[in-house]
């Protein structure tokens, strides 16, 4: 690390942190400390640019309420929400990538069965999902937990909407016996994620734009098994090799299949051009309790 211009004022904080009861945290303050210190030394930053950067973070701050958490979004763009996500997913090869949980997770989403349509009059064209959740031998997972949320084809949550009174593209199911599980949806788009606040300003600034690529996001829950908090990107569209908040691995993009319209999956006649996606979950065994 870069030395600090003033070593001893770098090294009185630490000492400070000296009569700190717990371990973890004088660790994390510490390296925190040094790391804030050498940055600032290494950039000489001027006393414009401390307070520039006090009234962004105020900024942000003061965007947060109940709905919106612009801390976390500022975390995401600056690459620190999927570094924080990697440090702590790591699996052996086989198992499905970790990537970013996003503000858009809604603790009870409508309980459906296989089969259900989950856009519930969000708009986008029909896309048909199936998938397999698997342990790493293979061997089929019943009934996993799976949350699935999305955005509509104007790209935003159901969570959006402020006129909403009921869930749109967003549901729990459960997979069968074999592992299995199928609904039908929406097509997932890309979308910008908020950039009507500080951290919009921050991207702007920076000459970055706010796009994610295409995607769904799965949580995945099964007793035996570590929690899986992924995506499913399309790899036919945007913005993959630029996500605003670094989440794409590689692992984690598959084909989505155009079809003409015709009989669908479900057997039903889709008069339109339909979607679809098979993707298969490989779960990590979750380690016995020390
Ligand atoms: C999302 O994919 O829903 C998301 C992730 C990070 C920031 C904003 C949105
Ligand atoms: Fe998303």
């Amino acid at each position: 690390m870069t030395p600090t211009a003033e070593p001893t004022l770098t090294q009185a904080v630490l000492d400070s942190f000296a009569g700190c009861p717990g371990d973890r945290l004088r660790t994390v303050m510490s390296s925190l400390v040094r790391h804030l210190h050498a940055f600032a030394s290494e950039v000489k930053l001027s006393e414009e640019e401390w307070f520039a950067g006090i009234r962004f973070l105020t900024e942000v701050g003061q965007t947060c309420d109940d709905k919106r958490q612009e801390f976390i979004l500022l975390s995401d763009t600056l690459g620190l929400s999927m570094l924080v996500t990697a440090l702590n997913n790591e699996r052996p090869p086989g198992c499905t990538e970790a990537t970013v949980f996003g503000p858009f997770f809604v603790e009870k989403a409508p309980e459906v069965a296989n089969g259900a349509d989950i856009a519930q009059g969000a708009q986008g064209e029909p896309c048909y999902v199936s998938g397999h959740v698997r342990s790493l031998d293979g061997s089929p997972i019943a009934n996993a937990q799976i949350d699935v949320w999305q955005s509509d084809e104007a790209g935003f949550y159901d969570v959006q909407y402020a006129e909403l009174d009921q869930h749109q593209a967003r549901a729990r199911l459960h997979s069968r016996a074999d592992g299995s599980f199928d609904f039908r949806s929406i097509l997932a788009v890309p979308y910008q994620i908020p950039n009507d606040g500080p951290v919009g300003k921050m991207l702007a600034n920076l000459a970055r734009h706010a796009w994610r690529p295409a995607h769904l996001h799965f949580m995945i829950v099964a007793p035996g098994y570590e929690r899986l908090i992924t995506h499913v990107f399309r790899s036919d569209g945007p913005y993959l090799d630029s996500d605003a908040v670094f989440g794409v691995r590689p692992t984690l993009v598959a084909d989505w299949l155009r079809h003409e319209a015709g009989v669908a999956p479900d057997g039903t006649r889709s008069d339109k051009p339909f979607y679809t996606l098979d993707y298969a979950f490989v779960l990590n065994p979750a380690s016995p309790a020390a």
